[in-house]
């Protein structure tokens, strides 16, 4: 049985007051969760998120980590850096890294083994852009993303990856993929694990979708039997709304 993991990505949002405030209303709400519980916030925010979350089930992500141990890259925050401020997961190769900050699947996949090697948790995201879709391609598109992103991982490694399928266009748009369709989707991700990875890895990797997952969806997504969880951009802003997403099956 996979275990469901609803986790929100804050995006470039909340100071460290406002992270305070949301994560210590946020903590009583979601205490009887079933689902895994998770926030990822900017790194300017990760030390005030942990010490708010302490004691309760909120598990604090990072929305970024890079390759390498140390060095000249301006900017950049290392898997050791996240390590060191006891972050549980890191969201890796986002499409809005793939779209303005030049991220391609040879970057996540090396991303990925940073994240590993500091014993954090992966969430990696792939899923197709509006024109892919159109043109037919996205089959070909998420075969690539897995395969290349995730090269050279063993099977013990899946039971700590997270993989979100995040459709492009439906990131921050108000379009949602039907259930139905996300469900598929899904269903062609764990496809081309069992292919290209073996069938014990597609059947244990959690996948959960993304892409306008809000407090009106959310049932209904969630009831698919491929769907892990959500990735929740926007409505993780709102300690209501994302409490009730957490909350899902009450
Ligand atoms: P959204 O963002 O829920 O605002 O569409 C999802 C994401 O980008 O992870």
């Amino acid at each position: 049985m996979r275990k469901p993991i609803i986790a929100g990505n804050w995006k470039m949002n909340k100071t460290m007051a406002e992270t305070k405030d949301m994560i210590t209303a946020l903590k009583p709400l979601v205490a009887e969760a079933d689902c895994d519980v998770v926030l990822c916030v900017p790194f300017t925010d990760l030390q005030t998120a942990k010490k708010a979350a302490k004691g309760s089930n909120v598990k604090i992500g990072a929305e970024n980590v890079h390759w390498a141990e140390k060095g000249a890259f301006t900017g950049e925050v290392s898997a050791d850096m996240l390590k060191e401020l006891k972050v549980d997961y890191v969201i890796i190769g986002h499409s809005e890294r793939r779209q303005y900050f030049g991220e391609t699947d040879e970057t996540v996949n090396k991303r990925v083994q940073a994240a590993l090697n500091a014993k954090i948790k992966p969430i990696v995201c792939v899923g197709e852009t509006e024109a892919e879709r159109e043109g037919g391609l996205t089959e070909k598109v998420l075969e690539r993303q897995i395969v290349e992103g995730l090269k050279g991982f063993k099977a013990k490694d899946f039971d700590k990856i997270v993989i979100a399928y995040e459709p492009v266009w439906a990131i921050g748009t108000g379009k949602t993929a039907t259930a139905t369709d996300a469900n598929n989707t899904i269903g062609y991700i764990r496809h081309i694990l069992a292919k290209k990875f073996h069938r014990s890895i597609a059947e244990k990797t959690r996948i959960q979708y993304g892409g306008s997952m809000n407090v009106k969806n959310c049932k209904e997504l969630m009831a698919e039997e491929e769907i892990d969880g959500g990735l929740i951009g926007g409505a993780s802003l709102k300690v209501d709304d994302f409490a009730y997403i957490v909350n899902y099956n009450k």
